[in-house]
């Protein structure tokens, strides 16, 4: 069953029914300022750190579900009778619904005993304001007199404290009212110089900040006393709960419309100008106001909202393709590359299923991100690796997480996860071979954050290789530390204590828990880094990093090796684990993955045997789980994979980002039939039939799909903020569809499924169009490259002339 479609030609997924089976929600913003927004305007607003800079209130795990975010009440003056505008929180029956999520804006439509309203939300290029863009029209053949009550419920500032610390919070809420806009003010007075508002379009004919005044006792957003009774209260919060609310009243003739447009933003003043005049408790609008002015005319907001689509058009246009799937198409040419973009904002920090609470940014995470969103804006992804960078310590360990807003790493999470500094590497050398731009190498980057420690980013990479160089275990290969791309293969904890994390609680054992997984890694990154420094010219460096990843690989083949396929790991007393000597937990995916990448395995067979394992014991209907046989109780040698019931999450789920690497890895094996259909097992838009089953918006990939041990197999949790979207879209695009950046120009090595006749793909790399067409002639992945009507031995298209528009390729399949 599905809940709405694809609109492919205006970019949009269009869902037609309000109660879908979780929220189905859409990113506004693009930078600094960042809204959540559900399919019923659920959702709440930040400025860059969604802990630290709350700017609206959401309460997670409410029931109802998503009930707070975007409001507009609509009441009818001469009945009384009330609904919303985008069905949320009264959930009035409507006679018509559609909601669209674009790209960086959401319209939802209603339509109530004819009384129809649209209303567009999103944020305007470079500004830290949203805009609420409301048509409302009168369809029936007499005037109507509405009353409109705008809503939104303002958050204290840091989300945690909001959400626990009311001795204090319940005192300190204020608000200015001024020339009709609502200010909100809480701690301005003292050490903040920032404040939100609220402002309206239209004359309003009274307002609301008191949550109290607007609510009446003992109700709540489905039915609150101001709109029931039709009169705004004019209440000015001073402590408990601040919101904002405008009353706007309304006649409209008989096919008339009407459009009001609603500001919330964000807006700072240095210490020395907050107030106005000096001295006074005022806020200094001088700033603010035209900027509030600006966008309350409608002309103003047409410009802004086409000009977010232009940018949007821009960054999409890098990477067009034509293949004979529509699935793919569609995820690669807007879905997915969508995804990549918001994955690489948000890392894990603000979802429907992250808080915005718990988690900065991921180091691990925010590396990968970078994957499938270098190719769009590379500057930004630039600046992100220096920031990564910066948090890396002096021994080339890391941060796992970091916070936006200081940039910091996060003490309370703290180091230890070995794997995290070798995807420094990997992001690097993404950014390197798409732009070329070898300079980042030298920049200045400290180290823990600190003046004084600063060094090149190139040492960053080196000491990241040394990192995993002195922590080795023995069998020679990598210690796992607290733990590695698994959070939740914890080796060395022996977690006994009920809530005791698992990722910092102390390392109780020997610590001497090794990763075959971080072996794999280490192999992928040093031989990067091997290749950056043969072009950076450290000739000896790359010669010493190819050894080193020689020798790891022949550890991986020996120590590393089970017989059928890659160990995972050993434990702390030296047992393997992912072995068939194990009860449970006798294949993981990861290893298989990583190291086939890593091209461990490719010339002695074992590579193609730990895939076919894979292909045997672990492939579903639903994609491919990460384990098995499932865990069936707890184990406290193993941690928190044996924590989750069978088929959820890391215990034998499809936990979604390791299918890409055995896609890609299957690749490296020539087998385009069998990585195309990994493809589509967990491609969301190929599994919008079963909407009803998979439950996540069928736009985005989900964190993790409930494996066959579960009883809801096929079920999808934690969607958008997963590295399944980088690692997906690198896999489609450079893999599969096998074009891909390399440091002397764009490689195009299709292994496609054997029944495609080709595809066309238009590629922007180092600023010139390539447009390729891929033809199949035989059933293999050889490939016979034509380059503006001249033969090209070999697969990689040269580096294109930068006084060219474009580039025209011709790729014969053989
Ligand atoms: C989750 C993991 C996550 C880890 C670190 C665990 O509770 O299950 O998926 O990576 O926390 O935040
Ligand atoms: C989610 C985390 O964000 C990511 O870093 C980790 O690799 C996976 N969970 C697997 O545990």
């Amino acid at each position: 069953m599905k809940f709405g479609y694809f609109d492919d030609a205006l970019h949009e997924y269009v869902i037609t029914q309000p109660d879908t089976p979780l929220p189905w929600i859409n990113y506004l913003g693009t930078q600094d300022y960042y809204a959540i927004i559900s399919n019923t305007a659920g959702g709440y607003s930040f400025y860059q750190d969604a802990r630290l800079r709350r700017i609206s209130r959401y309460r997670y795990n409410n029931i109802p579900t998503d009930t707070n975010g975007r409001y507009i009440y609509i009441r009818e003056k001469k009945t009384g009778e009330f609904w919303s505008a985008t069905w949320q929180p009264t959930r009035t029956e409507l006679d018509k619904y559609t909601c669209r999520h674009g790209l960086g804006y959401t319209t939802i439509q209603s339509k109530f005993l004819d009384i129809e309203a649209v209303t567009t939300y999103f944020v305007p290029k470079d500004e830290t304001l949203e805009v609420w863009d409301l048509t409302i029209t009168n369809h029936r053949d007499k005037s109507v007199s509405l009353s409109l009550f705008s809503f939104i419920e303002f958050n204290l500032w840091d989300a945690m404290d909001d959400a626990t610390n009311f001795q204090r919070n319940l005192n300190i809420a204020e608000v200015e009212i001024e020339d009709q806009v609502i200010y909100h003010k809480t701690e301005y007075r003292e050490r903040r110089n920032h404040f939100a508002f609220f402002a309206c379009s239209e004359p309003v004919s009274g307002f609301d900040t008191q949550r109290s005044k607007f609510l009446g006792p003992y109700r709540g957003l489905d039915r609150p006393l101001v709109v029931e009774q039709g009169k705004a209260s004019n209440s000015i919060a001073l402590g408990w709960s601040p919101v904002g609310s405008h009353q706007v009243e309304l006649k409209l003739a008989p096919g008339k419309s009407k459009r009001i447009i609603f500001l919330l933003g964000y807006s700072e003043n240095r210490q020395d100008e907050k107030f106005d005049p000096p001295g006074s408790q005022n806020i200094n609008k001088a700033k603010v106001k035209p900027v509030i002015e600006k966008y309350l005319q409608s002309k103003n907001i047409d410009q802004a909202f086409n000009e977010l689509k232009d940018s949007w058009q821009e960054f999409l246009q890098v990477c067009q393709v034509n293949t004979p799937d529509e699935d793919t198409n569609r995820m690669v040419n807007l879905w997915n590359a969508y995804q990549c973009m918001v994955t690489f904002n948000m890392s894990r920090s603000a979802s429907y299923f992250e808080s915005g609470i718990g988690r900065g940014m991921g180091f691990r995470d925010s590396n990968q991100d970078v994957l499938g969103f270098v190719h769009m804006l590379p500057d930004r992804a630039r600046e992100r690796i220096l920031d990564l960078a910066s948090t890396q310590m002096e021994d080339g360990g890391a941060y796992h997480q970091y916070q936006p807003l200081t940039k910091r790493g996060n003490d309370a999470v703290g180091g230890d996860f070995n794997d995290d500094p070798l995807w420094l590497i990997l992001s690097t050398a993404a950014y390197l071979k798409e732009s070329g731009d070898f300079s980042i190498l030298n920049e200045m980057v400290p180290f823990d954050n600190q003046p004084g420690t600063e060094s090149t980013l190139y040492e960053h990479l080196q000491r990241s290789i040394e990192y995993t160089l002195n922590n080795m275990g023995p069998h020679d290969l990598p210690l796992i530390g607290r733990a590695d791309w698994n959070d939740c293969l914890n080796l060395n904890i022996f977690s006994t204590q009920p809530g005791e994390s698992f990722q910092t609680a102390p390392l109780k054992e020997s610590g001497t828990a090794e990763s075959i997984f971080i072996a794999g890694l280490f192999v992928l990154a040093a031989k990067e880094l091997s290749q950056i420094a043969e072009q950076f010219r450290r000739f000896e460096d790359a010669q010493q990093y190819k050894f080193a990843a020689e020798r790891m690989s022949n550890t991986v083949l020996g120590a590393g090796w089970d017989g059928e396929w890659f160990l995972r790991a050993y434990d702390a007393y030296g047992e393997p684990v992912g072995s068939q000597v194990n009860k449970e937990g006798q294949l993981f995916i990861e290893p298989q993955g990583i190291c086939v990448m890593a091209g461990i395995g490719l010339d002695d067979g074992k590579a193609q045997k730990a895939l076919d394992a894979v292909n045997e014991r672990l492939a579903t209907t639903h994609g491919i789980i990460l384990h098995q046989p499932a865990f069936t109780s707890y184990q406290p040698r193993l941690g928190e994979i044996s924590s989750y019931p069978p088929g959820y999450k890391e215990n034998a789920g499809v936990f979604c980002h390791t299918n890409p690497w055995i896609m890609i890895a299957e690749a490296i094996l020539g087998n385009g039939d069998r990585a195309f259909n990994y493809y589509k097992l967990i491609c969301p838009s190929a599994r919008e039939e079963i909407s009803e089953l998979h439950k996540c918006e069928p736009y985005v990939y989900a964190q993790m799909i409930a494996g066959k041990d579960a009883p809801n197999h096929g079920e999808a949790k934690n969607s958008w903020l997963t590295g399944t979207a980088a690692w997906n879209y690198v896999a489609i695009t450079q893999w599969i569809l096998g074009v891909r950046p390399t440091y002397d120009g764009l490689e195009v090595a299709p292994v496609i499924p054997k029944d495609w006749d080709g595809f066309t793909m238009e590629r922007i790399f180092r600023g010139v169009k390539h447009v390729i067409h891929v033809v199949r002639e035989g059933e293999g992945n050889q490939v016979e490259l034509t380059v503006d009507d001249e033969p090209v031995e070999g697969s990689i298209i040269p580096l294109p002339d930068l006084s060219k528009e474009k580039v025209e390729v011709l790729v014969r399949l053989l």
